[in-house]
């Protein structure tokens, strides 16, 4: 039998991120594999979306070390993170609203880094074949769920090894979401890494190995996400709204 071993991909020690004096991420550390896919979970306004700023270096850390492919990214701008494989989809998507959805894609092949295309226009149509017909459709015209489902396709024209989600599956319905959970498994298994940010437990379990749940701006809990998903004690404390 061969095992599979876990080789360390995003590597986050105790870092401290603050917005102006509001110290709001505090000694923040988490680890994610290779081929894994994390989530980060809790209410509103915990820090999920904090974590994911730091780790692209929109809201630098004051202190502690993020270390990418062995590598330490804290202080690098965010192009240079893009670069180095990091893609981010954040949860107001950004795209351009009077570019149409091929033009979207397109725009960001351009920006992808050289020598590595694993995402072509054909795979990405593959992902989300509803794009075939929407391909003329300019940002404004298409829903909020196509949307989301642009902005995630924008994030792999770049071929990230890293792929950062806040919020995937928010506001999306049910039928939706159940296509997201489907289109994380076919990401992943193409090699891409994914930390999710989303308060949906449910969705987080059929998409996640593993969960860290924070409150307040600290790490109170992590495991596998299936026992996440038992322990009633813990979800009631950090989860429940
Ligand atoms: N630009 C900002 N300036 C000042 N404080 C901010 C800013 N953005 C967020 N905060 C504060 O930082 C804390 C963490 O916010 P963050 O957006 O990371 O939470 P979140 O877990 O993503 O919440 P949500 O589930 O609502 O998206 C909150 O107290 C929030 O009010
Ligand atoms: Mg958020």
């Amino acid at each position: 039998m061969i095992l599979e071993q876990s080789v360390s991909l995003l590597h986050i020690d105790r870092i401290n991120t603050f917005y102006g004096q509001s110290h709001v991420l505090q000694d923040v550390s988490l680890g994610i594999d290779e081929k894994k896919v994390v989530c980060l979970l809790g209410r509103n306004g915990v820090g999920k979306t904090t974590t994911l700023r730091s780790i692209m270096g929109l809201t630098p850390p004051r202190s502690g070390s993020i270390l990418f492919n062995g590598r330490e990214i804290v202080g690098k701008p965010p192009f240079r993170i893009a670069q180095l494989g990091i893609g981010y989809v954040p949860d107001d998507r950004r795209i351009f609203p009077d570019l149409t959805l091929y033009e979207n894609l397109e725009l960001a092949r351009r920006l992808s880094k050289k020598g590595k295309t694993l995402w072509t226009f054909e795979k990405v149509y593959d992902l989300f074949p509803v794009f075939r017909d929407l391909r003329d459709r300019k940002g404004t015209q298409l829903s909020g769920g196509e949307q989301k489902m642009l902005a995630i396709g924008r994030a792999l024209m770049k071929n990230p090894d890293l792929l950062l989600l806040d919020e995937p599956s928010e506001g999306l319905a049910p039928l939706i979401v159940q296509n997201l959970v489907e289109v994380i498994g076919r990401i992943r298994s193409e090699g891409v890494t994914i930390l999710l940010a989303d308060q949906n437990l449910k969705f987080c379990r059929r998409t996640s190995d593993r969960g860290y749940i924070l409150e307040k701006g600290v790490v109170q809990y992590q495991s596998m996400m299936e026992e996440i998903w038992q322990n009633e004690e813990i979800v009631k404390k950090y989860l429940v709204v």
